[in-house]
């Protein structure tokens, strides 16, 4: 059995988990307020309702969920690593879910507005967000869920799964600052440089967004927050590679 992190260590790991998730429901939190009570509340008719969806499903599919997908490694350090892996691929698909639903929103109130699509900053870096996170999602399910791969390419493929992952959650936080900035540009423009109290609360959101972002990234990059490597799951792996490759348990 390998031995449990040390108690400083895991007690350090629930704080951050537990900070992570304040933040992260803060950020749902504010964008609902901000499109419910400033923008008008939501609706699904082509309307700018439709549109208050947009960021709404944004913020909870590309970020929320996105980084606790991440963080089931974290959290769930004991479990079986199957299930692990199960409910990790489970929580993206339901954060790629909502996104989709999310940018079906802003394409149709785009749509029935007769709004140009695809001309800002924020629209390009959110496709390649979204494409990169499709491509990333059906990357994993092939190489760890499924595994259709060697074992030697399992391994090889992830340290750029790990990594893609983080470097997605930074993408989708960016977009959501430039997406920010835009509407508050499109609606306030005027008052915004006098603390209007909406411009005020989607600082806030953005800050929220950014506290977020680096405690994931601490609690990912951190070495001793990592699961520990189950020799019970090794071995279990070396039997199955040697009884799919035809080797013997003791050979290279
Ligand atoms: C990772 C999260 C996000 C992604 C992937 C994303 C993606 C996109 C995309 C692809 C469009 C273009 C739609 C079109 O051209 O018809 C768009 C539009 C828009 N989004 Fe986001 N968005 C995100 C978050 C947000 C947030 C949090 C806000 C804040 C209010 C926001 C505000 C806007 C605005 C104002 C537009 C319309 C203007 C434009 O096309 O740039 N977005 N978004």
């Amino acid at each position: 059995m390998e031995e449990p992190a040390p108690r400083p260590v895991r007690s350090a790991l629930a704080w951050l988990v537990g900070v992570s998730q304040v933040l992260g429901l803060a950020s749902v939190v504010l964008t609902g307020v901000w499109m419910g009570h400033y923008r008008g509340g939501f609706a699904w008719d082509g309307s700018a309702q439709e549109f208050n969806v947009h960021p709404l499903c944004m913020v909870l599919g590309m970020v929320f969920l996105h980084g606790d997908a991440i963080l089931v490694y974290r959290v769930f350090r004991n479990e079986a690593k199957r299930n692990v892996k199960v409910l990790h691929g489970v929580i993206h698909l339901l954060a790629l879910v909502i996104s989709i639903i999310g940018l079906v929103a802003v394409f149709d109130f785009h749509r029935a507005a007769k709004f140009p699509d695809m001309y800002s900053l924020h629209s390009w870096c959110g496709m390649a967000t979204i494409v990169l996170f499709c491509i990333q999602w059906v990357m994993g399910l092939m190489f760890f869920l499924f595994p259709a791969a060697s074992s030697w390419l399992r391994a090889s493929y992830l340290p750029i799964h790990v990594f893609s992952g983080l470097v997605l959650l930074v993408m989708a936080i960016g977009t959501c600052l430039l997406g920010i900035t835009e509407k508050l540009l499109f609606n306030i423009m005027k008052t915004y440089s006098a603390f209007d109290p909406e411009g005020v609360l989607a600082n806030i959101l953005g800050m929220v967004l950014v506290c977020f972002g680096v405690v994931l990234g601490y609690l990912i990059t951190r070495e001793e927050y990592r699961r520990p490597p189950n020799p019970e799951e090794e071995s279990l792996s070396v039997h199955f590679k040697t009884l799919t490759e035809g080797g013997s348990p003791a050979s290279p």
